[in-house]
């Protein structure tokens, strides 16, 4: 850990911001758009098919010039460049982060220690497209000579959350005649059920881990094994059922997958950041490889966006910067992202890896401990389902959850009238949360005294919305790459290291230290805190044996 920074609250411009903040505190969103008739438009960036508007955020012009100012302090641009040209910024584990290479197009080059990496990453996609068009047209059988008719992508985290969420929003362009599940959890239920209708016959596992040592995978990885082995009743199943995506080739062969079936990919990806390399095989499988470059493609446009533009027209690093702003200069603790579209389902969970893995961290590059907040909570629901559960809490609630609502202006599905109610309740509910309703407002309608103070919407309450025109692979590729961004923006501003993940280590030691006492291996209920022993001898008492 050779990098140094100094505390980033010490800067100038952080200092002007915390001093800011207490005068935005005191201002209205309904007082910036009395103030600004312009504000819609002064207030919204657009670019590779994303419309960004955050004029019911709470900022004014100085607060925006501050931000940006602050993005300098910190050196965000600087870091972006790092970040581009292959620099190992992501010190604590030594590698650079490169998922930007994932998406460069066949005539860039990327030279990282001596290789150009463009070249490797389009000789995997290369292969990955003729395998992935091998089992859509049927020519890759299974061991009984029948075509795969069901994909299982075994994987957790980062080797599941991409695929699982890209499968969901790309569904429109999928196979209908193929099944793809995705199991995930150690819980024996996960693959029980992803597999109770289906013929082994006809299943394909594609076990996707970038260690290829993860336990709940390889647990469900020798889960699917003995479950195919069993039903076709021969070894060799393997080499027609199972294929892997890892970087640790070794372990694959280990596992018994043939490398002949293994798609590799590089220390310098991130989990979280994979859902662009071999990580998104099941992807391609679904949606085929001309889709799947489609998705590149908009990945790759917001990555061109981010390293070129202005920071002040720059969509990713402006959103990172009202991140930074409502949550450590505001005080809120969570950011609600509400996509108005069924497809995006999966999409809040997929960003809590993304958001909450690369940026819960407490302690800076230099190891020195951070004096302000950093990561927050990230979640959410499609609306308009939210609306009849949480939103309550967002209208009315003591606590200020900001919110970015993503909506697109075609629907997939354009059922009678059912899209234009979608999108207008993405309005509806932007305008609602950012100038609510007065005492006023409320009385005139004629409510009963008691009732008024109950029903006034105090307003105020930031949002950002977010459009596309349909949601096309390239338009899932742009937004992911949005939100990727605007994290890095977010580490690069809390002078954190945005691409390590410590903080799951500790659990996962101690569950190999406690499972050998649950199942009765080794002596139990002792060595622990008096909870953990209760616990510990509770679950060994009541167990099935
Ligand atoms: O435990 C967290 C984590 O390391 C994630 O960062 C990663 O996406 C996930 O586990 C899965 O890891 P792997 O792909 O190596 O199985």
């Amino acid at each position: 850990m050779s990098e140094t920074v100094s505390s980033p609250s010490a800067g100038a411009a952080w200092q002007a911001l915390a001093a800011h903040a207490a005068v935005i505190r005191g201002r209205h969103l309904r007082d910036l758009f009395a103030a600004d008739e312009s504000r819609g438009e002064g207030f919204a960036r657009e670019a590779a098919g994303l419309y960004l508007d955050f004029a019911k955020q709470r900022v004014s012009a100085e607060t925006l010039d501050l931000l940006l100012a602050l993005a300098r302090e910190r050196g965000v641009e600087e870091r972006r460049d790092a970040m581009f040209r292959g620099e190992r910024i992501n010190v604590t584990e030594g590698r650079p982060a490169l998922h930007i290479a994932l998406r460069l197009p066949r005539d860039r080059s990327l030279v990282v220690d001596g290789v150009d990496v463009v070249v490797e990453v389009h000789e995997v996609l290369d292969r990955m497209a003729r395998f992935a068009a091998a089992v859509r047209d049927g020519s890759w059988t299974g061991y009984g000579g029948r075509p795969i008719r069901n994909v299982v992508n075994i994987g957790i985290g980062g080797s599941d959350l991409g695929p699982a969420m890209a499968y969901e929003a790309l569904r429109h362009y999928s196979r209908r005649d193929m099944v793809f599940r995705f199991v995930s959890n150690v819980d024996g239920s996960d693959f029980a059920e992803a597999t109770r209708d289906l013929d082994p016959a006809e299943t394909l596992f594609v076990v996707a881990s970038k260690t290829f040592t993860t336990l709940e995978t390889m647990t469900n990885a020798r889960t699917a094994r003995a479950w195919t082995v069993g039903a076709l009743g021969d070894e060799a199943a393997v080499g027609r059922h199972f294929v892997a995506v890892s970087t640790n080739l070794a372990e694959v062969a280990a596992f018994g997958i043939d490398p002949a079936n293994a798609f590799g990919f590089w220390e310098w990806v991130g989990g979280r950041y994979s859902m662009c390399s071999a990580i998104g095989l099941s992807t391609m499988v679904a949606v085929g490889p001309e889709h799947f470059r489609e998705l590149l493609a908009g990945f790759h446009a917001v990555d061109e966006h981010f390293r070129e533009a202005p920071l002040r027209d720059n969509l990713p690093a402006l959103m990172g910067l009202l991140a930074v702003w409502n949550t450590t200069f505001l005080g809120s603790d969570s950011i609600a992202v509400l996509p108005y579209d069924q497809y995006l389902r999966r999409f809040p969970a997929y960003l809590q890896q993304l958001a909450m893995e690369s940026n819960g961290k407490s302690v800076r590059l230099d190891g020195e401990r951070v004096d302000y907040p950093t990561g927050y909570v990230i979640w959410g629901e499609p609306g308009t389902n939210g609306q009849h559960s949480f939103y309550q809490l967002l209208h009315q609630g003591t606590r200020i959850v900001p919110c970015d609502l993503i909506g697109f202006c075609r629907s997939l599905n354009p059922l009678g009238g059912h899209h234009d109610l979608l999108f207008a309740n993405v309005l509806a509910q932007a305008e609602a949360l950012a100038f609510g309703k007065t005492a006023e407002q409320v009385r005139a309608e004629g409510t009963p005294e008691a009732l008024v103070a109950h029903r006034v919407f105090e307003g105020n309450r930031p949002t950002t919305v977010l459009l596309a025109d349909e949601l096309t692979p390239a338009a899932l590729g742009s937004l992911v790459a949005l939100y990727e961004h605007s994290v890095f923006t977010q580490g690069a501003v809390w002078g954190i290291d945005s691409f390590d993940q410590w903080g799951v280590e500790l659990g996962k030691q101690l569950a190999q230290r406690i499972a050998p006492e649950l199942s009765g291996d080794v002596e139990a209920g002792a060595g622990h805190d008096s909870s953990t022993n209760a616990l510990v001898r509770r679950y060994r008492a009541r167990r099935r044996r």
